[in-house]
């Protein structure tokens, strides 16, 4: 079954000149089906260099939303367009200009995982693979207001020392739920292994990992490190291309309810449909696009720190 619906998918792939780009934290088999699978920041990147005419976005929707930005002539489809993310629910335009309103000297710096009409109002966006370059890049501004994600937020804080970052009280439910004492129970379990956490975690869980990584970062560190064993902090999807990509390690998830429902809605068969009837277009409206693009930009110049 799986190996007709991919023989269908990789004939109609061709046909449209599609690219199938897909998170890290994906199913497996959305994994296996990708032209290319990676963190935010190389899915933007991605999306920014592709000669492809379409682009299948298997993520959530912020993700396919800053494709469709960047690259205005292509069509950016996602295969379940309910696939959202909670964290860039909790702010909204008019909430954020009152803040802005209240530091009128600050900087505004918006996390990727934020809707296009907040990325408008942001003077430059960032990843996790790159938050704290991104901070440190703003040369004529000593305040920075960090949108949406507190943890990721409070971060940036504690590794740039020389600006005041003021906080949007946003969050991922997913990695919020990721305590110190389920750190503190896989140690037990695994004492020799290194912990890798995502920034999104909270700080008393950061606080006991060897690293705070980018979902990519993960995969750079899993590579190069010495360890044999890896406990991972983040969304369990993670564990796929880790184990994957480095069969002689054993990596185990934090918490193993540490899933993203939306990053689970793409499957195999909304990916075919999404190619056959060309309707689950993301499309932004020209006047915020061209707002958030500006900021997307800057960030994509500053590029990767992780
Ligand atoms: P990355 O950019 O590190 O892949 O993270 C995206 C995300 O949504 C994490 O929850
Ligand atoms: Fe959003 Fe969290 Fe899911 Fe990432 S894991 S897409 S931040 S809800």
């Amino acid at each position: 079954m799986a190996g007709s619906l991919a023989d269908k998918i990789n004939k109609l792939r061709k046909e449209r000149k599609a690219v199938i780009l897909a998170h890290n934290y994906q199913r497996p088999e959305v994994q296996d089906i990708a032209d290319y699978v990676g963190d935010s920041l190389g899915l933007s990147i991605q999306a920014a260099k592709t000669k492809a005419d379409v682009i299948v976005f298997c993520g959530v929707h912020f993700m396919a939303e800053t494709a469709a930005i960047i690259s205005p002539n292509k069509k950016v489809f996602m295969p379940d367009p309910n696939a959202g993310c909670p964290m860039a629910e909790m702010i909204d335009v008019p909430r954020l200009l009152n803040l802005k309103a209240g530091y009128p000297k600050a900087k505004v710096v918006c996390y990727v995982n934020s809707s296009a009409e907040i990325k408008a109002e942001s003077d430059i966006c960032c990843t996790s693979a790159n938050a704290v370059k991104i901070v440190q890049s703003i040369k004529d501004a000593d305040e920075i207001i960090f949108v949406p994600d507190k943890y990721l937020g409070s971060y940036v804080a504690s590794k740039v020392k020389d600006k005041k970052v003021i906080l949007w009280q946003g969050f991922c439910p997913t990695h919020a739920n990721i305590l110190p004492e389920h750190i503190l129970a896989a140690k037990k379990l695994h004492p020799q292994a290194k912990v890798i956490v995502h920034p999104e975690c909270r700080p008393e869980t950061i606080a006991l990992a060897d690293a705070a990584l980018s979902t990519e970062g993960m995969l750079k560190f899993a590579r190069e490190t010495g360890a044999k064993e890896i406990i991972v902090g983040t969304e369990t999807g993670m564990i796929y291309r880790l184990q994957k990509e480095n069969p002689g390690k054993s990596f185990y998830p934090v918490f193993d309810r540490a899933i993203c429902p939306n990053m689970k809605l793409t499957t195999l068969e909304k990916i075919l449909w999404s190619l056959e009837d060309l309707k689950t277009e993301v499309k932004v409206p020209k006047e915020i696009a061209d707002r958030a693009r500006s900021a997307i930009e800057k960030m994509l110049a500053v590029g990767r720190q992780d």
